[in-house]
């Protein structure tokens, strides 16, 4: 099920109508990164606080409509303050940059958003979401093999972002076996939580997916056979596909038109190739 709307409007319309998710695996837009040409598109609020805040509005209307025994997963990089001003060069290369002034070109408030500053949103909206009731289980960090090179001359060029594992409770569904290590001598060890693979490079038609890679642990581990996984950003419907190669149901909620329908497009090849496959 694809749910094309705002994600406060469409998590509200879930909880009201009483539907339960086991899991929820997302990525939601990195502040100050894209454009998506969406009236009520998160990531361009002025300051980095507004941008946790309203995440965390969100992730909690998530929570009610997550069972208890759920796991909620976020994978989120992060920004650096530039206080540059608009951006004038014509460079196309980064698509962030494709946009006229990003809310971190902006003067910013001299403390946390200054020119240079690492805003560490990965963990502050982690905090946020602690301090909100969530428990946090995991800081899972996605390694980039091979990233794009920084254009910086005075610190190290970034390859990592995070993806966070979250619960309701103490108590929550874990297949170990399904995405355990399984040692020579047959113990099975729990996974690592650094993540070596690449990003989607832009096969799904979109400019910020995540690849099916990424969301293994989180759907396998997290989700019991046949259950229904969540993404609430569900861009080009990469939870959405893996979940459906593997035998869960799946529902997405995304604000782009453009983006529910390649999302719908994908999810029926996929149907089509199991079809054919019968
Ligand atoms: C980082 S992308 C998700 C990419 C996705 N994981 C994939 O693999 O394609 C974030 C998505 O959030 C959507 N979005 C931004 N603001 C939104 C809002 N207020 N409500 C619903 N979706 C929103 C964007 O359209 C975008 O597709």
């Amino acid at each position: 099920m694809i749910l094309k709307g705002d994600v406060v409007t469409e998590l509200k319309r879930l909880v009201e109508s009483g539907i339960r998710v086991d899991s929820i695996v997302t990525s939601p837009p990195y502040y100050g990164q894209r454009d998506y040409g969406e009236n009520g598109q998160l990531g361009l609020e002025e300051h980095p606080q507004q941008f946790v805040d309203r995440l965390v509005e969100v992730f909690a209307l998530c929570r009610e409509v997550l069972k208890d025994t759920g796991s909620l997963w976020i994978n989120i990089g992060d920004t650096y303050w530039s206080g540059k001003g608009a951006h004038k060069s014509g460079e196309v290369k980064q698509g962030a940059r494709r946009f006229g002034i990003r809310p971190q070109d902006r003067p910013g408030d001299g403390l946390w958003a200054r020119p240079k500053q690492l805003l560490l949103i990965p963990h502050r909206l982690a905090i946020a979401l602690q301090d909100d009731g969530w428990l946090v289980r995991n800081d899972n960090v996605w390694v980039k093999p091979n990233p794009i090179p920084d254009q910086v001359r005075d610190r190290s060029s970034v390859s990592h972002e995070y993806v966070f594992h979250l619960t309701k409770n103490r108590w929550y569904y874990y297949d170990r076996h399904s995405v355990g290590r399984k040692m020579p001598s047959g113990r099975l060890l729990p996974p690592l939580d650094t993540w070596f693979t690449n990003p989607a490079r832009g096969r799904s038609g979109h400019r910020a997916a995540f690849s099916e890679d990424l969301v293994r642990i989180p759907v396998s581990a997290t989700t019991p056979p046949g259950g229904v996984v969540l993404d609430p950003f569900n861009g080009s419907g990469t939870t959405m596909a893996f979940a459906r190669r593997h035998g869960y149901r799946s529902i997405g909620i995304d604000i782009s038109a453009e983006y529910c329908d390649i999302a719908a497009d994908r999810l029926k090849a996929i149907k089509e190739r199991d079809d054919l496959e019968e």
